[in-house]
């Protein structure tokens, strides 16, 4: 496929540093089609949210593996993911040069916000730009979904698609984009119910879910959340891309409550939140809704509605904060 195939050049040894946003699902990515190559079983739009974003610094030729994240050494699970990841970089490139990685990150830690995301689309760019690859940007989704899969979305600004694909070996499950940042002044206040770290990761929910009765149901429906919400995107159609987000974080969660054990993310306060954004739109001030895998409440919106919505989130018993976030740019090289 055009724009995958990787250019090789002789530079070895410079640092490299890139710096990605996080983004938000409004179609949500929920179960894998193939968990080692993290293959979605469905297609998902998201929107790259600006200011939330992690720098990722590589360079090849030290005596050893060293990382760091936020200038601490990271714990054994994340040096293990890290690692892994950067030895895909390797045998991409042909090379066995040890690397030093360090990650830093502007998203407070137990907002809910993946920075993960973020944070495999900077590694994807840094680490294979140090390695002497110059990758574009589908090849960079294609190898940051590796990292995580909502990475490959983070690659794009504003609003981006990654499509399920068909292939088995997932070249052709990338992300594109759908509308650049700058295209329309839409808003999501993110409001912050629980600091806790979330009791099931990403990664394990999704396994649990896919045992649900109602994980078919998900998996077949998506197809039409997709079509409403590109629809939506084009028209600019707060409405309907609103209505249709709502309905897939609702869904993913029905997923969940129904599954054994249980997965339940949401806390009381999410509940609440909830019930103030749908009374505030019974009024007229159109918000909507959607949460990921942990308690926080993210509401879709215009920039207009943006500071009345999060003065309402504040108000709400339990909620510890709330940002306001714009629609961010797609995956930057630094230096
Ligand atoms: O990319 P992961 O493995 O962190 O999974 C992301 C899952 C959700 O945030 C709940 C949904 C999504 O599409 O981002």
């Amino acid at each position: 496929m055009k724009g995958l195939e990787p250019q090789r050049s002789t530079m070895l040894g410079a640092e490299t540093t890139a710096r990605a946003n996080v983004n938000v699902a409004l179609i949500k990515y929920w179960g894998k089609r193939d968990v080692s190559l993290n293959l979605p079983a469905t297609g998902s739009i998201s929107l790259t949210l600006d200011g939330l974003w992690v720098e990722a610094s590589c360079q090849f030729g030290s005596d050893a593996d060293e990382c760091t994240i936020d200038a601490r050494p990271p714990s054994d699970d994340d040096r293990v993911k890290l690692l892994r990841f950067v030895d895909l970089v390797r045998a991409e490139a042909g090379i066995e040069a040890r690397a030093r990685v360090r990650t830093t990150s502007s998203v407070p830690s137990g907002i809910g916000l993946a920075s993960s995301a973020a944070a495999f689309a900077a590694l994807a760019t840094a680490t294979s730009r140090a390695a002497g690859l110059r990758l574009e940007p589908p090849a960079l989704s294609a190898l940051a979904r590796r990292g995580s899969g909502s990475a490959a979305r983070s690659i794009f600004g504003g609003f981006v698609e990654w499509h399920r694909g068909e292939r088995p070996d997932g070249c052709d499950s990338i992300a594109e984009p759908l509308r650049a940042p700058g295209d329309w002044d839409v808003r999501v206040v993110v409001a912050v119910t629980s600091e806790a770290r979330k009791p099931v990761s990403s990664r394990d929910g999704m396994e649990r879910a896919t045992a649900s009765p109602l994980y078919p149901v998900w998996v077949e429906t998506a197809g039409r959340d997709l079509d409403e919400a590109r629809r939506a995107i084009a028209a600019r159609d707060l409405e309907a891309l609103g209505l249709v987000a709502e309905h897939s974080a609702l869904k993913m969660h029905a997923v969940g409550f129904a599954a054994r054990p249980p997965l339940v993310y949401w806390r009381g306060p999410t509940v609440e939140c909830m019930h103030r954004v749908w009374a505030l739109r019974a009024d007229g001030t159109r918000g909507y809704v959607t949460i990921d895998a942990g308690p926080q409440v993210k509401v879709l919106c215009e920039a207009t509605d943006a500071p009345r919505i999060a003065d309402a989130l504040r108000d709400v018993p339990g909620v510890a904060r709330v940002l306001v976030c714009a629609p961010g740019a797609g995956v930057e090289v630094l230096a």
